[in-house]
């Protein structure tokens, strides 16, 4: 016998999961199906984000920072710390305690909102007149049926071609975050997000990192200045990041990982290294859906075909999160999930891609939302630029970290706020306040005339929307 529902979510990641309670908070019986299992085989809801990509990986950066502000910059505080040491097994036990906690918090939070959940993998058996007939294959196998369906199915790590990963010697986001002893020498492929937020915790606890990017250019898609910045700290840091590399053979041992590649000046090279990490981007999650079964199409990416509403072409089946086209973000895939909530609530949800905010949680943080000066460029659009650094903002002095700036950019003619892009202390938390002045299409004088605290890493936004009319009042 099916279990009938009104809609069915597969995927319990931050897409899936906020889907189902949205939906269930409108109202609607809920399933949601997910196959994540902890390591003691029971449900780990909340995808990649929560068992191997956002949680974890903060977790991991928290603790990498605290040893690297203890053997290097207690000191310039009076603080002395000797013998100061790493413990990666508490610390990865600490990181899967945090995991967990979360998992647990969205199990709860079905109870709460009385969404049913069913751990098993799910997959599309026929279309009928009453919907969609979902299999669940688990320890047990169900059938259920709905006439709305939401797919969250989210992204795995993309390989190089002939290099499986074996999370041993070469390793995906996955095993990056379960290395059990610092190694001593690491390599990573890809200087994108992961590339540089993995890459800075292993640096921290003492490896030697290089890291190989194909682009000749540092960071494409961030504001160019800020890019520069943030390769020239990196560089200080001691990341060892070659652009314009064109990996070669990978050849990996019982004594490490050997990578043959070519330099930006077309000459061969060889590293060896104990760990090598693959981060090359992500690709989308649809097989063992069974989509034949009703004929969901696929883009050339292997992403759901879905409209701006996250529409797909089929009636009642929708697509949200890493598995369709977007960036590949937690809050995206969440906003997503809210809105189609509502849209099958015969509601407006509504997303903004515009003001998707960005962050990379390297130290210090880089973080921004809305157009780059390039993008502007591009786009032929008149406008304002306005900068302020960290190193002439008080707080940024008593916290000891003053590297970066603010830099915002605003309309020549009407002074909206365009963009805004921040280095430095904070960045993550700092770019909200920069966000809701956009949602809200606010000016830089808008900002230039509220009162912001002091002394806070804050004064940094208002003095880059007061340099944007050129005349910041401490610098
Ligand atoms: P996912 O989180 O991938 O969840 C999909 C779920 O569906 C999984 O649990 C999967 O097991 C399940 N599933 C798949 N197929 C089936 C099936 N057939 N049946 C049942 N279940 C199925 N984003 C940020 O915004 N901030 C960050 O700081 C950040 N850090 C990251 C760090 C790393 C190392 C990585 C890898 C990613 C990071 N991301 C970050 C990206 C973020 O994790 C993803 O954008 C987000 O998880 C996408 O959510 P989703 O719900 O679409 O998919
Ligand atoms: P990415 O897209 O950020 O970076 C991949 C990098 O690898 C690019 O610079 C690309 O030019 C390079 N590359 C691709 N193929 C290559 C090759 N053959 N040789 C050398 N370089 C190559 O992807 P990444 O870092 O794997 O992360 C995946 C996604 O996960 C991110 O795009 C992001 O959406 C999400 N994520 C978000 C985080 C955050 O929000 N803080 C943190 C980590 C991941």
């Amino acid at each position: 016998m099916s279990k009938s529902f009104d809609v069915i979510v597969i995927g319990a990641g931050p897409g899936g999961y906020i889907a189902a309670i949205r939906a269930a908070q409108l109202g609607m019986n809920v399933a949601c199906i997910d196959e994540w299992k902890n390591a003691s085989g029971d449900p780990a809801p909340g995808g990649t984000c929560t068992n191997v990509g956002c949680i974890p990986s903060k977790a991991l950066l928290q603790s990498s920072e605290h040893f690297e502000q203890a053997n290097h910059h207690f000191a310039e505080h009076g603080i002395t710390a000797t013998g100061v040491k790493m413990d990666v097994a508490k610390m990865l036990a600490r990181k899967d305690t945090v995991v967990k906690q979360n998992n647990d918090g969205i199990l709860y939070l079905f109870k709460k909102n009385k969404v049913t959940f069913f751990h098993g993998r799910g997959s599309f058996a026929s279309k009928s007149e009453d919907g969609y007939e979902i299999k669940v294959s688990g320890k047990t196998e169900e059938s259920l049926t709905a006439k709305q369906i939401i797919v969250a199915t989210g992204s795995s790590a993309r390989a190089l071609p002939g290099v499986p990963f074996d999370e041993e010697n070469i390793l995906s986001n996955d095993g990056a975050l379960r290395v059990g002893a610092v190694p001593k020498k690491l390599a990573l492929i890809g200087s994108g997000v992961i590339g540089l937020e993995m890459g800075s915790v292993w640096r921290r606890l003492g490896s030697e990192v290089t890291i190989l990017e194909g682009l000749p250019t540092f960071l494409g898609a961030v504001d160019e200045q800020i890019a520069k910045e943030a390769k020239k700290i990196f560089d200080k840091q001691g990341l060892n990041i070659q652009l314009g590399v064109k990996v070669g053979d990978i050849k990996s041992s019982k004594k490490g990982v050997s990578v043959n590649y070519s330099n930006a000046k077309g000459e061969a090279q060889t590293l060896d290294v104990d760990k090598l990490i693959i981060s090359i981007g992500r690709v989308p999650n649809t097989t063992g859906l069974n989509i034949e079964a009703v004929g969901l199409k696929l883009d050339e990416r292997g992403a759901i075909v879905v409209d701006a509403d996250c529409k797909t072409a089929l009636p009642g089946v929708w697509a949200v999160g890493d598995v369709v086209r977007g960036p590949m973000l937690a809050h995206k895939a969440e906003e997503e999930g809210v809105a189609v909530a509502e849209r099958i609530a015969g509601q407006h949800g509504h997303v903004d891609f515009n003001l998707v905010p960005w962050v990379i949680y390297t130290s210090p943080e880089i973080a921004w939302v809305g157009r780059t000066e390039q993008q502007l460029k591009a786009d032929g659009v008149a406008y304002k630029a306005g900068t302020f650094p960290f190193l002439a903002n008080g707080r940024a002095r008593a916290l000891g970290d003053t590297t970066g700036m603010v830099k915002m950019l605003a309309d020549a003619k009407t002074d909206e706020i365009l963009g805004v892009h921040i280095i430095g202390p904070q960045a993550s938390e700092l770019i909200s306040e920069a966000t809701v002045a956009m949602a809200f299409k606010a000016s830089a004088e808008d900002i230039a005339r509220i009162c912001h605290a002091h002394p806070s890493l804050s004064e940094s936004t208002k003095e880059a929307a007061l340099a944007v009319d050129k005349r910041t009042l401490n610098f």
